[in-house]
């Protein structure tokens, strides 16, 4: 959407303040022995106590009010048994909806502990996304969100998966522009507007980008079973730095 009124910023900044602490709220009380859905359920509750409604399943039946994914699954992931073990490298990503707006943002993390392979691999990604943040601007092309994304990730000796893309985000969990790519996309000719609210999200790997979606229906995998991670913000686009709502 484009934002048109105060009332669009105010009412975007509160459901993306709700997603944010839903998120910082499910990565401090991530730890060892307890299962996805019990994680799932801290993330399910504190959105409903702030009156705000699970994107994924209001908009798309997921099973989940959010998507915990399991290495090597990086996105999508069902809550359901499984039980978090130490060192494990999982993502979170909470989407969320509340008077008509919707906010969206994700996170990965290690359970109950650092490890400092998958720590480089979090830095580089929060570095390409704030990068990123600092290109988007109304004037610019979109595709420099890729280009900063990919160059960042480079630079820092990973890939990115170019088959998971930001997107348009505010009335509707994905809208116009369908896909802000984490790749230079050459003939991609959209440009950037101010009011315009965008979610960024690099997802950064090891391996070749390459994903696959498993049984499930839902879960999406590396193909090369290689460690991804992705962080998210949704934001507005203005003349100058963007608005971010997701904090
Ligand atoms: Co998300
Ligand atoms: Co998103």
């Amino acid at each position: 959407m484009i934002v048109e009124s105060d009332q669009d910023i105010k009412s975007l900044k509160a459901i993306g303040h709700v997603c944010a602490m839903a998120l910082q709220k499910m990565i401090s009380e991530a730890r060892p022995g307890m299962t996805t859905l019990e994680l799932d359920n801290i993330g399910s509750e504190f959105l409903k106590k702030e009156g705000a409604v699970s994107a994924p399943q209001s908009m798309y039946r997921f099973p989940g009010a959010t998507c915990i994914s399991i290495s090597p699954i990086i996105a999508h992931g069902i809550p359901d048994h499984h039980v978090l073990k130490e060192g494990e490298l999982i993502n979170i990503d909470v989407s969320a909806e509340m008077d008509g707006y919707f906010g969206d943002t994700g996170a990965s993390m290690v359970v109950g502990k650092q490890i400092p392979e998958y720590e480089k691999m979090f830095e580089a990604t929060k570095s390409a996304l704030a990068k990123a943040l600092q290109v988007a601007k109304a004037g610019e092309p979109l595709n420099l969100i890729g280009k900063t994304i990919q160059e960042e990730a480079r630079q820092n000796g990973f890939n990115v998966i170019k088959d998971l893309t930001g997107h348009g985000i505010g009335h509707k969990l994905h809208e116009e522009p369908a896909s802000v790519h984490n790749f230079y996309k050459s003939d991609e000719r959209f440009i950037l507007t101010e009011g315009l609210v965008l979610a960024i999200e690099p997802f950064l790997t090891t391996g070749k980008g390459h994903i696959v979606e498993k049984k499930d229906g839902w879960s999406l995998q590396t193909v090369d079973k290689t460690i991804a991670a992705q962080f998210e913000h949704t934001i507005i686009v203005t003349k100058n730095e963007p608005i971010i709502l997701t904090i």
